[in-house]
């Protein structure tokens, strides 16, 4: 490489290393496997050691990684939250075993740890309670994220136990587990969210959500791994974890204290096998020294302990080729892109397909046919396509080109500012659209209706016999054509068809869920229906309006918007309506159990310790309240719990009104 080439290697790998710092630790959305990050970031390393003089100030390499968020407090960490030195192979582990011998000598023990994959979290706690806890961010400052984490369980807001420190700092890693994962994944592709592409991400998504209540719905767990006081009371590493689980803190169960290398190696292997049964991700281990007398003396570098280091497994990945790419149509029309590969093993399955996420993601890959490609499967459950090799690209190869028309209707997709996704506007002519909106309406999740599942849907749709949703509603007028088709039988016809008619009866929330508008999710419908009382409000609603409901955001409102001004939509709804199904909430939906709040409004804000603010809504109107969407001089109390927003704070103050907690309001409803 010339003098000039390789700087603008450096330039490049600096550019592109940042965005990648941003994508991890702000987005929360990594485009590129953490190898492949690490083998560019050593790159840049080597280079800079060679050419100290083309050292960028804002290179990552002089940077702990992670960026600062803009919605939250930012808060300097009284202790740095410095990163682990990282490698994947065996022998760095000697050499880093060989460092520590000359520095120390050979009496000294090793305290093994799984390396979870989460999201780090520092925790103050002053007189045994929680006080503050701070993400990562850039290693010296970081996110006040204390009220969202309030809301997980697993760490405790108050400790159990004896002899902590009045004040300490104690670090560990947010996690999800892989189930909570999945099944909530799962819940945001049935409600039109973007999926998560793993728990790692879902953790770190979740805890930068502006709403507490929200954070609360998603179940996080938490390992402690580290201990820092002014006067810490023990002497080792090992002691301090068992001391904090008895405050009550969790700690991971398969931590090992390892005599010399040998075992240390066994701890690896084995986790390396069996890492798949845990109910966790781990992406390695990490290997510190036990006693703090001497981590004192191995003390730091710039950017990371001397007496720590993480071992990382590698992804288990594969090469096979790319035999063509299909796209898939779904339910909303997004068209997402699917690699079909020439089957391959990769961890102990055959892999046949990969995702492709979406246009861009095709783009940066630059992708031909026939290319070797390899397939990796990380976190994810869908394995992912990392990398192309170009030297075995098949000459004359076409590219491949996300297309421009639907593959299904050969309408021209469309896609929205500040979207990946392209979509088929065609949602009433294309037929996955079609069928995919009317099993969704039939879900478990929507109107839940039993006798029916997405196959009958598909063979119905296939013979002509359903085409809209309402179709299903004229079902019974069409039985003797059904029992035609010759799968099905005179009882599943009448079960069916019960059904059918029992759907009738479901909430409307259930309804406006079940009609499938873009982001108009289980919980949204249920803040809409509760709010709107009808459908005529709800479709007579101006955007003001719509946004002014409590999380009803500008996109969840242009949609609904959109949604209403269609005429096929608004034929849809008056047919649905006709054959009786529930578009207003039913006054016997909150149940009065005493009018004890009768006449009295209420508005809830911050997050509360024993209930959340649906269970308090519902307390509320169960007793004759009401509730308020803001505060305004009409407003008689405000049920307030912590971390409330300041301008909701003063201006509450400014109009007088009376802040309760959540005990008082239950003593208001429990007293004679
Ligand atoms: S100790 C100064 N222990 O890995 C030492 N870190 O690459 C601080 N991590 O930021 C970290 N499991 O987010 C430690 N058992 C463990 C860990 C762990 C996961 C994460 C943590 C840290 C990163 C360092």
């Amino acid at each position: 490489m010339s003098l000039f080439e390789v700087k603008e290697r450096m330039d490049a790998l600096v550019k592109e290393l940042n965005q990648h710092n941003y994508n991890y630790y702000v987005l929360a959305q990594p485009t590129i496997s953490d190898y492949d990050f690490d083998q560019k970031l050593k790159e840049l390393e080597e280079l800079e050691k060679q050419y100290p003089e083309y050292q960028d100030a804002d290179s990552p390499t002089q940077k702990i990684g992670g960026e600062i968020t803009k919605e939250f407090q930012t808060v300097r960490h009284k202790w740095p939250m410095l990163s682990l030195g990282n490698t994947y192979n065996e022998q760095d582990l000697r050499d880093f075993d060989t460092r520590i011998r000359k520095a120390i000598g050979d009496n000294f023990e090793y305290v093994c740890e799984l390396k979870f994959d989460g999201l780090s979290m520092s925790l103050t706690y002053r007189d045994g309670k929680l006080y503050r806890a701070v993400t990562r961010g850039d290693g010296t400052k970081g996110d006040d994220v204390t009220s969202n984490v309030k809301t997980i369980n697993k760490i405790p807001k108050k400790l159990t136990g004896s002899g902590y420190p009045d004040e300490f700092e104690i670090r560990g890693e947010i996690f999800m587990h892989r189930a909570a994962f999945e099944r909530l994944n799962q819940a945001r592709i049935d409600n039109d969210e973007v999926p998560y592409a793993n728990p790692r991400n879902f953790a770190a998504g979740t805890i930068k959500l502006q709403d507490s209540a929200e954070v609360a719905r998603r179940p996080l767990d938490c390992f402690l791994y580290f201990l820092y006081a002014d006067k810490n009371p023990f002497k080792t590493h090992w002691d301090s974890i068992h001391a904090v689980k008895s405050w009550g803190f969790h700690i991971c169960e398969h931590t090992r204290l390892c005599k010399n290398l040998d075992e240390v190696f066994d701890f690896i292997h084995y986790w390396d096998e069996h890492r798949e049964k845990l109910s966790y991700d781990i992406d390695g281990i990490v290997l510190k020294v036990n006693s703090y007398a001497q981590q004192a003396e191995l003390g730091f570098t710039a950017k990371s302990p001397r007496w720590a280091i993480a071992y990382k497994y590698k992804a288990e990945e594969a090469e096979t080729i790319l035999e063509s790419v299909s796209y898939q149509v779904g339910r909303t029309g997004a068209v997402t892109p699917v690699a079909n590969l020439k089957p391959v093993l990769l961890a102990g399955t055959t892999v046949k397909r990969a995702t492709l996420h979406n246009a861009n993601e095709i783009e940066r890959l630059d992708l031909y046919e026939k290319d070797t490609v390899t397939v990796e499967k990380g976190g994810e459950i869908i394995p992912k396509i990392t990398g192309v090799n170009t030297l075995k690209r098949v000459a004359g190869a076409k590219k491949i080109i996300y297309p421009d028309t639907c593959p299904e209707c050969g309408s021209n997709l469309i896609r929205k500012e500040g979207e990946a996704a392209y979509y088929c506007p065609n949602d009433e002519g294309c037929p996955p659209q079609i069928v995919g909106k009317i099993q969704h309406f039939i879900s478990r999740k929507a109107m839940n209706i039993d006798g029916l599942g997405d196959e009958t849907i598909e063979t119905f749709y296939r013979n002509g016999y359903i085409e809209h949703i309402s179709d299903l509603y004229t079902l019974y007028e069409k039985q003797d054509e059904l029992r035609s088709l010759n799968r099905f039988g005179d009882k599943s016809i009448k079960n069916m068809l019960d059904g059918i008619e029992k759907s009738k009866q479901m909430p409307f929330d259930k309804v406006l869920f079940g009609l499938g508008i873009r982001y108009v999710g289980e919980t949204v419908a249920k803040k809409i229906t509760a709010y709107f009382k009808n459908i005529d409000s709800l479709m007579n609603a101006s955007f003001e309006e719509l946004t002014s409901v409590d999380e009803i955001g500008d996109r969840i409102a242009e949609s609904l918007l959109e949604y209403f001004k269609d005429q096929r939509h608004i034929d849809q709804i008056n047919q649905l309506r006709q054959a009786g199904l529930q578009f207003e909430v039913s006054e016997t939906e909150t149940v009065l159990v005493s009018d004890k709040l009768s006449g009295k409004t209420f508005l809830i804000s911050g997050v509360f310790e024993r209930y959340s603010r649906d269970e308090l809504t519902a307390l509320i109107e169960a007793n004759g309240g009401k509730m308020l969407s803001g505060i305004s001089a009409k407003l008689n109390y405000l049920v307030a719990g912590d971390n409330m927003g300041p301008s909701k704070l003063e201006k509450a103050r400014k109009l007088n009104i009376p802040m309760i907690s959540d005990d008082d309001l239950l003593s208001m409803i429990n007293q004679n």
